[in-house]
């Protein structure tokens, strides 16, 4: 099979409260979702890849992201919607013309720099088996479960692991868990979930603590730490 990259970047970055969005902040020079791309660009896996931004900034990222860095594999950059999971939709629509039923995408957020070509091969190995496959890691933290400001609970921490991205799935699985949440109006927090809800199989590759979301101005320090680092 064939595979794809589907990249969601049409969220705003409230969290970071900088005065542009996230997305676009240099990394030792380099916006981040320029660094995400080109993973996936250098990736001897990746067929091709659909970016997802905000309509308004569709021509911005054409020219100053995906020509600028010679992103040769992106096939269309396509709007987002609301929430992260109608970026996604759309994407996986656009997606409906390069793709088949068999082939394989890699749903990973613009914001993630820290992935490796490893990682991408188990995914694809374990997605081809279980049609579905998302990279984890084991929770450091005990989690407790609250409600009303109280505890009510303490899920047993070694079943518990964090779900990153990428998320990878067989196109035709995906499209039809996506297609069914739409029209039912159940929204998930990542894309397995959807998958789940509709019974299917879900494999896990054990990922990285490095592969951080940047999300809060703590997450820029460290992902600058993390570039030093990578640089000795
Ligand atoms: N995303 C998207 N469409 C949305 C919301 C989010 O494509 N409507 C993307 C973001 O651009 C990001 C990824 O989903 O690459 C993960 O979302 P998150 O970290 O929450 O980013 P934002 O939504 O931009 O940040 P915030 O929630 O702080 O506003
Ligand atoms: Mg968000």
């Amino acid at each position: 099979p064939r595979v794809f990259a589907l990249v969601p970047a049409a969220g705003m970055g409230k969290r970071m409260g900088a005065d542009i969005n996230k997305q676009y902040l240099l990394l030792d020079g380099m916006p981040i979702i320029a660094r995400t791309l080109q993973v996936f660009q250098e990736s001897d896996l990746i067929d091709g890849i659909i970016l997802v931004t905000p309509l308004q900034e569709i021509p911005f990222c054409r020219r100053e992201i995906v020509e600028r860095f010679d992103l040769t594999k992106v096939l269309a950059i396509v709007p987002g919607g609301a929430e992260r999971q109608h970026s996604v939709f759309n994407g996986l629509r656009e997606l409906m013309h390069h793709a088949a039923d068999d082939d394989i995408v890699m749903i990973h957020d613009g914001v993630r720099p820290f992935i490796d070509n490893r990682i991408l091969h188990q995914l694809r190995e374990t997605a081809c088996c279980h049609g579905a496959a998302l990279v984890a890691v084991p929770v450091k933290d005990t989690i407790k479960t609250v409600h009303d400001g109280m505890v009510i609970g303490t899920p047993e921490r070694s079943t518990l692991w964090q779900a990153q991205t990428p998320q990878a799935f067989r196109f035709g699985l995906i499209l039809q868990s996506h297609s069914a949440a739409d029209q039912d109006h159940f929204l998930g927090t990542d894309d397995c979930s959807l998958v789940e809800r509709a019974g299917g199989t879900i494999g896990i590759v054990t990922g990285s603590y490095r592969n951080i979301k940047i999300t809060t101005p703590e997450d820029i320090q460290l992902a600058e730490n993390f570039l030093s680092q990578s640089r000795l």
